[in-house]
């Protein structure tokens, strides 16, 4: 399963806003280091730079296409192609800074237990999840890969809800001993052009069905998925779409 970094990227603003609104949320003005997990194109990355220019920045994502993406345009960062469940950093991080990648591991009680141990004493644990599973571009995703001859190809490869509600993270870092700041944000995204709930879909959580179908029937699943998005997300008299979006941020701070 591949990333395609210009998919993805073409709804960089949107994308961006939730990754900074985490950003804005974290206190402490001058980290040692910081490690941005699960990268991306690395643009997210550059904005952790600015922020604390002085810090050792290490971007990290399994991606290889996306590494080199992150690389070409941001050459004097470091970037470290790593599994995120396998990370373990040599020394404790001060800022373990995650945008819009964790929901795609599983078991979070003892990855966010774990990541929390990867953090350093008045350091910090930042998080932004999409908690969106149960809206209609998720829910329609199903439906389409089970109404068709690709159901059992795609059976494997459908996820229900990875991201737990918000009070299942305060679980975990309590009895860690953890300072909590939890919330979430309903974002009213508006997007244009032709089909983009579909085009937002092809950058992100489609890949792994569309890697598990030939292209016939790659084709014919979207075709299926299309006709349900646009009866879900209609155009506005403007030519709008209207793509609400909730997110889950949480941080958990380390005393000193
Ligand atoms: C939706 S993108 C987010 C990129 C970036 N953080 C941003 O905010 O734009 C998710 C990224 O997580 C990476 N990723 C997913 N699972 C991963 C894993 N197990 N280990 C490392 N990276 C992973 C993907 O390769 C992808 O680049």
């Amino acid at each position: 399963m591949s990333w395609n970094p210009d998919q993805y990227l073409k709804f960089a603003d949107h994308r961006l806003r939730p990754a900074l609104d985490l950003l804005a949320r974290i206190p402490g003005d001058s980290p040692g280091s910081v490690a941005d997990l699960g990268c991306g194109p690395g643009n997210v990355t550059d904005w952790l730079r600015r922020r604390w220019p002085e810090a050792h920045i290490t971007g990290i994502d399994s991606s290889l296409d996306m590494l080199e993406s992150a690389r070409k345009a941001y050459p004097d960062i470091a970037w470290e192609q790593a599994a995120i469940e396998r990370w373990k950093p040599e020394t404790p991080m001060d800022v373990l800074y995650s945008n819009a990648a964790l929901q795609w591991l599983d078991d979070h009680p003892s990855l966010f237990a774990r990541l929390y141990g990867a953090v350093a004493r008045g350091g910090v644990l930042a998080v932004q999840m999409p908690r969106n599973f149960d809206q209609p571009s998720h829910v329609l995703m199903r439906q389409a890969a089970q109404d068709g001859p690709w159901r059992a190809a795609l059976a494997p490869h459908i996820r229900h809800s990875p991201v737990a509600p918000p009070a299942d993270y305060w679980r975990i870092f309590q009895p860690l001993g953890a300072s909590i700041d939890i919330w979430e944000c309903d974002y009213l995204q508006t997007l244009s052009g032709d089909d983009p709930v579909l085009q937002w879909m092809l950058g992100t959580t489609l890949r792994p069905l569309l890697a598990a179908l030939s292209e016939t029937e790659r084709d014919a699943y979207l075709d299926t998925y299309r006709r349900l998005l646009r009866e879900a997300y209609p155009r506005e008299a403007d030519g709008t779409t209207l793509f609400p979006f909730r997110r889950l941020f949480l941080l958990a701070s380390k005393p000193r």
